[in-house]
């Protein structure tokens, strides 16, 4: 705890400016309006709070927080509890973003009951805003269910992380006509189902550019070239704080890893040497009491001697 918290001094949260909230609406006008949409990745209270006052549109409670955070080996074993654990800590840091909480695997995968039981507790528990969904056509019954519940739905088409195994790892997806056509179809079934947003991943410029002149939702770009009508990355990913090869579409904006190791490393070395803390750093007793507690050190002394 900080000096600060310690005081009861800590910031007012009515004391941050803030923007106009970001609705599910707000992202469609943009779309309209031609404007594009900003998303990232967010699983604490400390980065969600940086992204909104950054002011990004949206923010994701992605599952990739299994991995960048919770350090799995991949995006299949994080469990609700987990996400909605980390949407509460994101909820509570943001005042104007789109809060959305993505359902891990094995969420939305039986039946749509229980995936909507599932979604329902990411809106009541956590205040999530909206939930995202891997998958195309075979969604979208789930997602009008889900709308029907009052929850607006992103979609995810292309290279979806949670079919890792049925796609035989992480590859660029939509490479041949066939493909194509499906990822076409998928858009196209999400688009008419009503999700709110889409993201395309891992795709072609040329195929992302085509779903995105074609549906009215708009197209979140992840590795899918600069057509589309916005952009989502990993937070840890442009901070360097992923400790994996970059993939070619991931821009680091700064070396958060750097950062960090060479503030770890300064305190380290100042504790062992005896420079922290100093003495600004540290609470004295009010004079008369320092006087006080003196006499009775030499007191003691004196019977010692
Ligand atoms: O989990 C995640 O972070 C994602 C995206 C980056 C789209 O699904």
């Amino acid at each position: 705890m900080s000096v600060m918290s310690f005081n009861g001094a800590g910031e007012n949260s009515s004391d941050r400016p803030s923007r106009a909230k970001v609705t599910t609406t707000t992202i469609q006008e943009k779309k309209r309006a031609g404007e594009r949409i900003t998303c990232l990745t967010a699983y604490d209270y400390a980065t969600a709070r940086l992204v909104d006052q950054a002011g990004i549109d949206m923010i994701l409670v992605g599952d990739s927080l299994g991995m960048v955070v919770l350090g799995y080996e991949n995006t299949m074993s994080i469990t609700v509890d987990e996400m909605l654990h980390h949407t509460r800590a994101v909820r509570r840091a943001v005042k104007s973003a789109l809060v959305i909480a993505d359902m891990p695997y094995g969420s939305y995968h039986q039946d749509e009951n229980q995936a909507l039981q599932n979604a329902i507790r990411f809106v009541k528990e956590a205040g999530a805003e909206a939930v995202k969904l891997e998958g195309g056509e075979n969604r979208a019954n789930l997602v009008r269910r889900m709308l029907d519940a009052e929850i607006p739905v992103m979609g995810h088409i292309g290279l979806t992380p949670q079919s890792l195994h049925k796609m035989g790892g992480f590859k660029v997806q939509g490479k041949t006509l066939p493909a194509v056509e499906q990822l076409m179809r998928d858009a196209v079934a999400l688009d008419r189902a009503g999700v709110f947003s889409l993201v395309l991943e891992g795709i072609p410029r040329e195929v992302a550019a085509m779903i995105t002149a074609e549906v009215s939702t708009p197209t979140i770009g992840i590795g899918a070239g600069s057509d589309c009508d916005g952009q989502v990355l990993v937070l840890h990913d442009i901070l360097n704080l992923s400790f994996a090869p970059p993939a070619k579409f991931v821009r680091q904006y700064a070396d958060a890893a750097k950062l960090i190791s060479n503030a770890v490393t300064a305190f380290k070395d100042d504790v062992e040497s005896g420079a922290y803390p100093a003495e600004a750093e540290s609470y004295h007793l009010p004079k008369d009491m320092q006087a006080a507690l003196e006499t009775i050190a030499d007191r003691k002394q004196r019977m010692r001697r």
